[in-house]
Order: structure tokens, then C-alpha cells, then sequence
């Protein structure tokens, strides 16, 4: 989600752009190419091992807060873990969405250096605060800059496009991009193009193939409703469509009626639920940087998921803290 004081602020772009998700990158560094390159190789998976994955989401990797030594210190710790495939929920950056291009160029450092010594397969999910130059009342950013929006974080990322499918460990991990332009700010959905997409990938995912669908925004999420001081809402339940997929009854449909999506991991809210129905488990983790580098946020400390998957679609998840106290 946004930072607080942004937290419950209209959204996104500039009217009458269209993002295309098939946007070829520009060369990134080349320890993103040989993680992207690892990450897209299928490995030959031990029936008798769990695939474990490392949900490591809202990063907000930063120069304040001494956020760049933490982040490290979350990825050493992600690292000795020994996961098979980690997998980013998305604001991995601070901000660029509101950023100026130097502020970008800053961001772009700063995860840089924090990846240059991550050797596992990373994917990497976009989040609101990955895309550049949205907020047309804050950016100089101008509309036709090679890298405006979602590019970056393609750039960034070394990845080809903000949407993905990745076989790996028997299970198909499908990589949603949920953010949507909303004026200068945004709306968590899939746009005409990425729903037809998801859907094909869906129904060619073969019978018996576990997916777990990764969204940066929750497509269904608790704390989405209890985090916070209740907001007036009368004597309905309101949820922003910035906080949680508008598209969420949709999308639960269409996955339930596949049969095969076992588990949705989100991040956005920086705070922690699961809940289950249709055979289908939503979980979102805290945060790794907590309250943006702050300390906990409403006693969640700052940490990432770890999971172990198997075969059958069963798997184990817990909350992994990496022992960070917040800096000035
Ligand atoms: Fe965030």
C-alpha cells in the first residue's frame, strides 16, 4: 500500500496511457540477468523435498532508515533459508510512482546494491511503488521517457513484462500485476488484457499442477477491512478498490472453478492474514520493512513468508523475522 500519509489517497496515471505488459526491457545489471535467467530455468525437483519459497514483498528498499543495510540483513536471512525460488510481492523500491527522475535514479541504486549479492532465482512481482512517474502532480517524469510507468520496473527487474507464469517444483506460479491507473493514482485489478491472459494460463495449466497466484495488491485480504481506525462507513463495509482487487469476486470465481489454485500470496497491507474458502488459501505477509522502515506496523514485525511447497498442492507457511530493530 501507500505510505500512511498517502495510505487513503486517490490513485494512479495519466489518463490515455496504455501500458503494454509485452514491453521489452532494456539490459539490466547482470546479476539481475543471471537471477531472471535462473529464475525462468525449471529445476529437476526431489519428489521427497518441498519447494521452498520465499515471499519476500514490500521491500521499500530506501537510503533513510539505514533501510538498505536492513534489507541485506532480510536477504541474508532469506538466503540461509536455502530457498528454491524467491519470489518479491511488489514495492520493492520505496517510491518512483511520486518520484522525480533523481529520486528514480536513487531508487535504482538502492536495488542494485541490495541485489548484487543475491544469488537464488528471484521474480519479481510490481507493486504500485515500482512504477514510475504515475502521480502527474508530483513527477517530472515526462509521459514518453523510455522507462515512464511499469517499464521501470521491467528495467529494473530484468524481466520482460509486469505479468508472468514459472513452472517450478510441480507447482505453476503465476505472477499477477494489479495495478491499474486511477487518475494520479490507482486501482487494484486485471485490465481486459491480463484477465484474458490469466485465464488462458488457467485453463492450460494441466490437471493436477498446483498454482499459486502472487498479487502485489490482496485479491482478497482481511486486514483490508480491520487494519487502520475504523473509517466511517454507516452501516456498511466499504473497501477501497487501492487496498483490495475490485475484481476480487471475479477472479475468485474463475480460480475456483479451475480447480487447480491452491494459494494466493499478497502483500500491499504490510500486515498479516490467511483465510480459506473454496479450497483456495489467502495469505498476506507482513512486510519486510514493517512500517516503512519505522518499526512493526500494528505489531507486525518486519519479516517475509516462507513455504514449504509439495506436489499434491499441500503446503506449510510461516512468518520468518530477521532480528531488525528500526534505525533512525
Ligand atoms: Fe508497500
Amino acid at each position: 500500500m501507500t505510505t500512511p500519509i498517502h495510505r487513503r489517497d486517490a490513485l494512479a496515471a495519466a489518463a490515455g496511457m496504455v501500458l503494454s505488459p509485452l514491453a521489452v526491457p532494456a539490459l539490466a545489471a547482470a546479476p539481475s540477468a543471471r537471477r531472471a535467467a535462473a529464475a525462468a530455468t525449471p529445476l529437476t525437483q526431489d519428489p521427497a523435498k518441498p519447494f521452498r519459497l520465499i515471499h519476500m514483498t514490500d521491500i521499500h528498499v530506501q537510503p533513510e532508515r539505514q533501510a538498505e543495510r536492513g534489507a541485506a540483513q532480510a536477504w541474508v536471512r532469506a538466503q540461509e533459508l536455502k530457498p528454491d525460488l524467491v519470489i518479491t510481492g511488489g514495492d520493492t523500491v520505496m517510491d518512483v510512482f511520486d518520484a522525480k527522475r533523481d529520486r528514480a535514479k536513487v531508487m535504482r541504486g538502492c536495488y542494485e546494491r541490495m541485489m548484487k549479492d543475491v544469488s537464488v532465482p528471484v521474480l519479481h512481482t510490481t507493486g504500485n511503488h515500482d512504477i514510475l512517474g504515475w502521480n502527474r502532480s508530483r513527477t517530472d517524469v515526462p509521459l514518453d521517457a523510455a522507462d515512464w510507468g511499469k517499464k521501470w520496473a521491467c528495467e529494473t527487474f530484468a524481466q520482460p513484462r509486469n505479468y508472468l507464469s514459472s513452472d517450478r517444483g510441480g507447482w505453476r506460479f503465476i505472477l499477477l500485476d494489479s495495478v491499474q491507473p486511477d487518475g494520479n493514482g490507482y486501482k487494484g485489478f486485471l485490465d481486459p488484457e491480463q484477465r484474458a491472459w490469466f485465464e488462458a494460463e488457467l485453463a492450460a495449466t494441466p490437471a493436477g499442477t498446483p498454482i499459486c497466484v502472487v498479487s502485489h495488491i490482496p485479491i482478497i485480504a482481511v486486514t483490508t477491512i480491520t487494519y487502520g481506525k475504523p473509517p466511517a462507513r454507516g452501516s456498511d463495509t466499504i473497501l477501497s478498490g487501492g487496498e483490495m482487487h475490485t475484481d476480487c469476486a471475479e477472479l475468485h470465481e474463475l480460480m475456483r472453478a479451475s480447480g487447480k489454485v491452491r494459494l494466493c500470496l499478497s502483500g500491499h497491507i504490510h500486515l498479516r492474514d490467511r483465510c480459506e474458502t473454496d479450497g483456495i488459501t489467502y495469505i498476506n505477509d507482513g512486510a519486510v520493512s514493517g512500517s516503512w522502515w519505522k518499526g512493526p506496523l500494528e505489531g507486525v514485525p518486519e519479516g517475509f513468508g516462507v513455504l514449504d511447497l509439495r506436489p499434491d498442492g499441500t503446503f506449510d507457511h510461516r512468518y520468518e523475522t530477521y532480528g531488525w530493530t528500526a534505525q533512525q
